[in-house]
């Protein structure tokens, strides 16, 4: 499979932070060209920091760390500390960052290397709040050719929301901003709550990442212990559901997921189903499927890839 040149946008987030530690580990299927953050599960200024952190854990200085928004496009910001603690990371016991965080905005990093390249070149893979996309869209639409493919952690389909009854916690905390994503008319790849339920660090799997005996996985294990806490106790799961890897296991390998290519829209009108994903399983509507939606993958498969690659960071 031909290398992807990726754009991870980020909220970390204990799994976001997972997340970035497998592309980091991944050079042969990720040239991973920037991480952009943006406010989410915590704000901006330590979803930022917190992207540092990770790359210095994973001695990537090189890794260029960009700050994006502040905010969603329209709506309050909504925070997950009750998830991911005050820090966005706890359990990670990890220093302030002495990276530099680069200058330029993620919004014109995004526009400017998307401006550099051939057409249907850039996979984008956004695992938190998508305002940082939309804004680099409604900046500069030209780049929009530029974009191969879009790999998304969000939504919720069959399974009920996380946020609210309705809306998992990435679109609904800016769901006009995925709406403007979605309706790009790019190759949207979607990983929902249905699948990312389905990726759970049991103790096994969490025993799994602590016997690496590094300290990538001394750390993993720490933010992980933190992170299942809350999943665990709200919805009684035998662990904690690992979101954000699912979109970076799907670019490194597709065959560990399956779904089906739907009609799929988002609420940005009413306040009580704000920022549903509705996908058309049916196609009741008859009209042009425009997202791929997982709603199942080979855990063990995902798990045992997770596992390797984490072990490669030393
Ligand atoms: O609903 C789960 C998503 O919201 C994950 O991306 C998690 O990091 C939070 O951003
Ligand atoms: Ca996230």
């Amino acid at each position: 499979m031909e290398k992807k040149s990726v754009i991870i946008d980020c909220d970390p987030g204990q799994d976001d932070a997972i997340a970035i530690l497998l592309a980091l580990a991944s050079g042969e299927e990720i040239d991973l060209l920037g991480i952009t953050t943006v406010a989410g599960n915590v704000p901006l200024v330590l979803t930022e920091s917190n992207a540092r952190r990770i790359c210095e854990l994973a001695n990537r200085t090189d890794v260029k760390v960009f700050a994006g928004a502040s905010r969603p496009l329209m709506r309050k910001l909504v925070t997950a500390e009750w998830i991911h603690g005050k820090s966005g990371l706890d359990g990670a016991n990890l220093p302030d960052p002495t990276m530099p965080q680069q200058d330029q905005h993620a919004v014109d990093f995004i526009i400017d290397t998307c401006l550099a390249v051939e057409d249907n070149t850039i996979t984008i893979c956004p695992i938190g709040p998508m305002t940082n996309i939309a804004l680099a869209f409604m900046k500069e639409p030209a780049i929009i050719p530029k974009i191969a493919q879009i790999v998304c952690m969000g939504g919720a389909v069959k399974e009920y929301g996380n946020t609210t009854p309705a809306a998992e916690f990435n679109i609904y905390e800016d769901p006009q901003a995925a709406k403007v994503v979605l309706d790009a008319g790019i190759d949207f790849v979607m990983m929902p709550l249905d699948v990312t339920h389905k990726a759970l660090v049991t103790k096994e799997r969490l025993k799994r990442l602590k016997d690496l005996n590094s300290p990538v996985g001394d750390v993993c294990d720490g933010m992980l212990d933190y992170f299942n806490r809350f999943d665990m106790t709200k919805y009684g799961f035998e662990g904690g559901p690992l979101h954000d890897p699912c979109a970076i296991a799907y670019l490194i390998d597709p065959t560990l997921f399956s779904g089906r290519k739907v009609h799929l829209d988002i609420e940005v009108l009413s306040e009580l189903t704000m920022g549903k994903t509705v996908a058309d399983w049916w196609n009741v509507n008859d009209e042009e499927p425009n997202a791929f939606v997982c709603n199942d993958l080979n855990v063990e498969g995902f798990f045992d890839l997770l596992t390797e690659r984490l072990g490669r960071l030393k």
